[in-house]
C-alpha cells in the first residue's frame, strides 16, 4: 500500500466516533470497495505525473483545464443543486444538516475553479477567465461520476451522495497529497495544496453523514449502491 493511503488511513479513516451506529458498514464498504479504488487512484497519480513531468508544460495546462471543467462554477452549481433537491420539502427539517453541509460546497467547488484559473493564466495561457468560456476542454469532463451523480442520476434516497462524499473526496485528498510531495510547480503547488483542507473535509462529510444516519439497511443499500455506480464509472476511467 501506498505511504500516503497508509497515513490517510491511520488518520481519518479508521477513527470512529464512540457509538456510531453507521461505523461497521462503513468499514465493511472502506475494506471491500474504497480501498482497492483509492489504491488504484494513488497509483495511478503517481504514473501520471511520472510520465507527465518528462512530457514538457502542456499536462499543466490540460490539468488546470480538467480541473475547472471539473470544479468550475457552471458545473458545481449543477451538481450541488441537484443534491440539494435530493430532499424533499417535507424532509428539510429533518435534514438539515445535510443541507447545510451541501450549501457549504457549492461555495467551495465554485472557489477551487478559480485556483485552476490562476494555474492557466500565471503559466500565460490565458489572459482571463473569460476566455475559458469558448474553450470546450474547459467546459467538458467525461467522468460524469465525478462529483457523481450530476443532474442526469436519480437521487435515489438524501444519503445516496455520501458514497460520492466518501469516496471520490478522499480521492480528491490523496491525490493532492501527491501533488504535494512530487510537483515543484509552484503554480500547479498552488492549484492543489489550496484546496486540500476542503477535499479533507468534503470526505468527513461524508464519514460523519455515513456514520451517524447510515444504521439501517434501507439507508445503507442507498449509499452502497450509489458507491458500486460511482465505482462502475471511475473503474472505466483508471
Ligand atoms: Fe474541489
Ligand atoms: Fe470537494
Amino acid at each position: 500500500m501506498h505511504p500516503i493511503l497508509e497515513e490517510f488511513l491511520e488518520l481519518w479513516v479508521w477513527p470512529t466516533a464512540p457509538g456510531a451506529g453507521g461505523a461497521k458498514f462503513r468499514r465493511r464498504i472502506t475494506e471491500e470497495k474504497c480501498i482497492p479504488g483509492w489504491e488504484g487512484l494513488v497509483q495511478s497519480t503517481v504514473r501520471e505525473l511520472e510520465t507527465g513531468q518528462g512530457a514538457g508544460e502542456d499536462w499543466k495546462r490540460r490539468l488546470a483545464l480538467e480541473g475547472y471543467a471539473a470544479e468550475g462554477v457552471q458545473f458545481s452549481i449543477k451538481q450541488m443543486s441537484a443534491q440539494l433537491m435530493s430532499i424533499n420539502l417535507n424532509d428539510q427539517a429533518r435534514w438539515i444538516d445535510i443541507q447545510r453541509m451541501r450549501a457549504r460546497q457549492v461555495w467551495d467547488e465554485c472557489k477551487h475553479s478559480k485556483l485552476h484559473v490562476d494555474s492557466l493564466s500565471g503559466h500565460g495561457w490565458i489572459k482571463g477567465e473569460r476566455e475559458l468560456m469558448g474553450d470546450v476542454d474547459a467546459n467538458f469532463q467525461p467522468l460524469s461520476a465525478y462529483f457523481g451523480q450530476s443532474m442526469m442520476f436519480t437521487h435515489i434516497h438524501p444519503l445516496a451522495r455520501n458514497a460520492q462524499h466518501y469516496f471520490i473526496e478522499a480521492g480528491a485528498y490523496l491525490t493532492i497529497c501527491i501533488y504535494d510531495q512530487m510537483v515543484e510547480d509552484l503554480l500547479v503547488r498552488h492549484q492543489h495544496l489550496s484546496q486540500k483542507a476542503e477535499e479533507l473535509m468534503h470526505f468527513m462529510e461524508g464519514k460523519y453523514q455515513i456514520d451517524t444516519y447510515c444504521t439501517t439497511p434501507e439507508t445503507q443499500n442507498a449509499v452502497e449502491e450509489t458507491l458500486e455506480w460511482v465505482l462502475r464509472f471511475f473503474q472505466g476511467r483508471v
